[in-house]
């Protein structure tokens, strides 16, 4: 696995680079406030435009950190931000990523999350040599799941009651999908 970092990528209709200081009033619009992006995550919608700012300049201090993989995704046609993808484990002894990723709700169910994690993962396996790619999702989430598969990863397992749902408080099962 090589230390190449977070490198701008392209796709036919989004671009994919670091994060910039400036970016966190975007951010913050488009999705960290944003209570439909946060219902499954383990982070809670952002209460001020300060959080974001204090998010966003988080990344940015990752960037000087090896193997850092964290893009903010930007739609060409606007040149607005709707989203983010990045590492969020990574093991360089098992040459190993687990991805996340969110988008602004009203970006939905046009293909961006899906046209993103492809570009991604042929980044990752391709010019960063990274063997093994994988992500999870709350079974609550399907749409997650639906992403992963649509972009060419394969079902590996589920973990029964791994999380509690902080909708409802009940427990739920974690899908996990890999590359192979
Ligand atoms: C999950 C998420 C990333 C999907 O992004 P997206 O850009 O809408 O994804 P795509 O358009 O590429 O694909 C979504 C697919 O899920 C399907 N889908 C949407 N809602 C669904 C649901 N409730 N059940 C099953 N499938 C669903 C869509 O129909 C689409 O599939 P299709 O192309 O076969 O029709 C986005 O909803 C999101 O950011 N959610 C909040 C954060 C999050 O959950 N991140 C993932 C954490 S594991």
């Amino acid at each position: 696995m090589l230390n190449i970092g977070t490198q701008t990528l392209e796709t036919e209709r989004l671009i994919l680079r670091k994060f910039e200081l400036s970016d966190a009033e975007l951010v913050y619009k488009n999705w960290t406030s944003d209570p439909l992006v946060t219902k499954h995550l383990s982070w809670d919608v952002h209460k001020s435009l300060d959080d974001t700012i204090k998010y966003v300049n988080y990344i940015c201090e990752l960037y000087n950190k090896e193997y850092c993989f964290d893009w903010i995704v930007v739609l060409k046609e606007t040149n607005e931000p709707i989203g983010e993808i990045s590492s969020v484990k990574t093991s360089k002894k098992h040459s190993l990523i687990e991805l996340g990723y969110c988008y602004g709700s009203k970006y939905w169910n046009k293909g961006y999350a899906t046209e993103v994690l492809q570009i991604v993962i042929k980044y990752l396996r391709e010019t960063a040599k990274v063997e093994k790619i994988t992500a999870c999702h709350l079974s609550i989430n399907p749409a997650s799941g639906k992403v992963m598969k649509k972009a060419g990863m394969i079902y590996d397992a589920t973990l029964k009651e791994y999380r509690i749902d902080k909708n409802t408080n009940k427990r739920v099962d974690l899908v996990y999908y890999s590359t192979k």
